[in-house]
């Protein structure tokens, strides 16, 4: 199914596609994730972002049983977005030398895919309620509800530790070096500091 061609004609097919989109992403993020795993050397991000490739295995196994359940054979449509997603996420890594801050950069990737999948999981199951498709649109919700507790994971990682690590690691400016200089050479003339 192409972009903007006519093989999408009305409602299901749009969900359809939709639906071979996300499995899609799922397979692709399932490629990604021990890579992401491997970068990351923070032993709390590390343990998270395995649990959600765990999390991935079971996530593509329900969209098979989603597809079963419309009688129709599991399969993925290219989605550029999520490549687009990853393809950055990996020539970001690539440019990082500090391990803080590339634990930094991960987590926003990771929370970037994570968005990805909540948008389109919304829709799919609002999708699927409409068309009539209860079981499936129960089975997307799981998904749906798996990638948002991640997504707050890792907001939470980011938050309370990764981040400010990365912050640490900034070297401070020419600036600030010469304002300590200065501040010392007053201090030890004995005379007060201006600046
Ligand atoms: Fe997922
Ligand atoms: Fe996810």
């Amino acid at each position: 199914m192409g972009w903007f061609s006519s093989d999408i004609h009305n409602v299901d097919d749009l969900f359809v596609h939709s639906l071979q989109d996300i499995y899609y992403a799922e397979h692709q993020i399932q490629k990604s994730l021990p890579d992401m795993v491997a970068k990351a050397s923070d032993a709390e991000l590390k343990k998270g972002l395995r649990a959600h490739l765990t999390q991935t295995k079971a996530q593509i196994k329900r969209l098979d049983q989603a597809f079963k359940k419309l009688k129709m054979k599991p399969e993925g449509t290219k989605c550029p977005a999520i490549d687009g997603i990853i393809q950055e996420a990996n020539e970001i890594a690539g440019e990082i030398d500090d391990k803080m801050v590339l634990n930094a950069a991960l987590i926003a990737a990771a929370q970037a895919v994570e968005h990805y999948e909540i948008t389109r999981y919304g829709t799919l199951v609002a999708w699927a309620r409409l068309l009539g498709h209860t079981d499936v649109a129960k089975l997307l919700a799981m998904n749906l509800k798996e990638e948002k507790a991640t997504d707050k994971k890792l907001n939470g990682i980011a938050k309370r530790k990764i981040n400010k690590k990365a912050l640490a690691r900034r070297k401070p400016s020419q600036r600030e070096l010469e304002k300590t200089e200065n501040a010392m050479l007053v201090a030890a003339a004995g005379i007060p500091a201006f600046g």
